[in-house]
């Protein structure tokens, strides 16, 4: 069945080529839509849509009244995909499913994934409708032995044909290496270390998906971070932009508090129950990641308190939030690619 092939290249790339032969489209830019979020696919322009139940392999949404489409089309003048309705642990899906259009996004060319999700804020700082630009996350269902990439890593060798994903890293190594030739007593190791991530970035390009025991200390790319701060420092929503931490559980229970406060400890900022899969799939094959946690409800962190979490809450906060969440990653969209 499907579910066992997930692993397979070849499933990944019969959905990747049914979908190149059925759109002329060829997106940079995969976009998750999270919850209540999903509005943002419709401002697409020159839109063509694909229901998740009419493309091959592709799993289907089993939240009802969800929108479960794959929407391709135009943002800011790029082209770029969106998920509308994603999948989540919580619905019974194996990991390798949730994570399965992020493969075939990679297939498609895709070179930049945006994840964007609703969660609870631990950090006392965060309000009621912040927006948090992702700094790095913990996966604490990796830490019980639930990682998408458990199972063989796909090791078959093919001429390098991600040749952006090695440019992008050599390029970054060489201006490293520039500026460090200009600071005298560290150049020796420095162009040590700049050619090693260059080899490994060579080798990685080589592989159909990515190497065995991948990188995850730069999962957040640093520089659509900064073009992100940009973009809000532009539409004048720096006030509500807050950055994280961004914690991933199983759910649908919510946290106990006893469970809040250790996140909190732990250095958690906001807790949620989707993102982490998809990034470390993303990462896995080389693509830059983005991601933004909208804080839908403050998460209760001791016991007078009356207040309770509850999905109704997360929503409605959604809702107030959309359009200054859209506005921002049009923007944003529009600013990549320059660099
Ligand atoms: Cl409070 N917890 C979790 N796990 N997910 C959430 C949330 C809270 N609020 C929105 N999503």
């Amino acid at each position: 069945c499907a579910e066992d092939r997930r692993n397979q290249y070849e499933l990944y790339k019969e959905t990747a080529d049914w979908l190149l032969a059925h759109t002329t489209q060829r997106p940079k830019i995969a976009i998750i839509c999270g919850s209540g979020l999903g509005a943002l696919a419709d401002t697409l322009h020159n839109k063509t849509v694909f229901p998740y139940e009419e493309i091959p392999y592709f799993p289907q949404s089993t939240v009802p009244g969800h929108a479960g489409r794959l929407v391709f089309g135009d943002l800011s003048g790029k082209p770029c995909v969106c998920m509308q309705g994603r999948f989540h642990v919580y619905e019974g899906y194996a990991i390798s499913t949730v994570t399965f259009p992020i493969r075939v996004f990679f297939l498609l060319g895709v070179e930049i994934l945006i994840v964007t999700n609703a969660a609870g804020g631990l950090n006392q700082h965060f309000q009621v409708g912040d927006i948090m630009f992702i700094r790095d996350h913990i996966n604490m269902l990796g830490f019980a032995g639930q990682n998408p990439l458990r199972g063989p890593n796909d090791k078959r060798e093919e001429p390098v044909k991600h040749f952006h994903r090695w440019n992008a890293i050599t390029n970054k190594m060489a201006n490293k290496f520039q500026y460090h030739c200009s600071v005298q007593e560290t150049w020796g190791r420095n162009i040590c270390s700049c050619l090693k991530i260059s080899l490994e970035a060579y080798l990685a390009a080589q592989l159909r998906f990515g190497v065995r025991f991948p990188c995850m200390s730069d999962a957040y790319d640093r520089d659509l971070f900064s073009l992100a701060k940009e973009s809000a420092q532009e539409l004048g929503y720096l006030e509500f932009i807050q950055e994280g931490v961004y914690c991933m559980l199983a759910g649908p229970s919510y946290e106990t508090i006893a469970e809040s406060r250790m996140l909190q400890v732990l250095g958690a900022d906001a807790v949620g129950m989707s993102t982490v899969p998809e990034v470390i799939i993303a990462r896995h094959c080389g693509l830059r990641v983005f991601g933004i946690s909208l804080i839908t409800n403050k998460v209760v962190m001791n016991y007078d308190s009356q207040e309770r979490a509850n999905h109704e809450e997360v929503l409605h906060t959604s809702r107030i939030r959309a359009a200054a969440l859209q506005k921002l990653v049009t923007c944003f969209v529009g600013k990549t690619g320059n660099n």
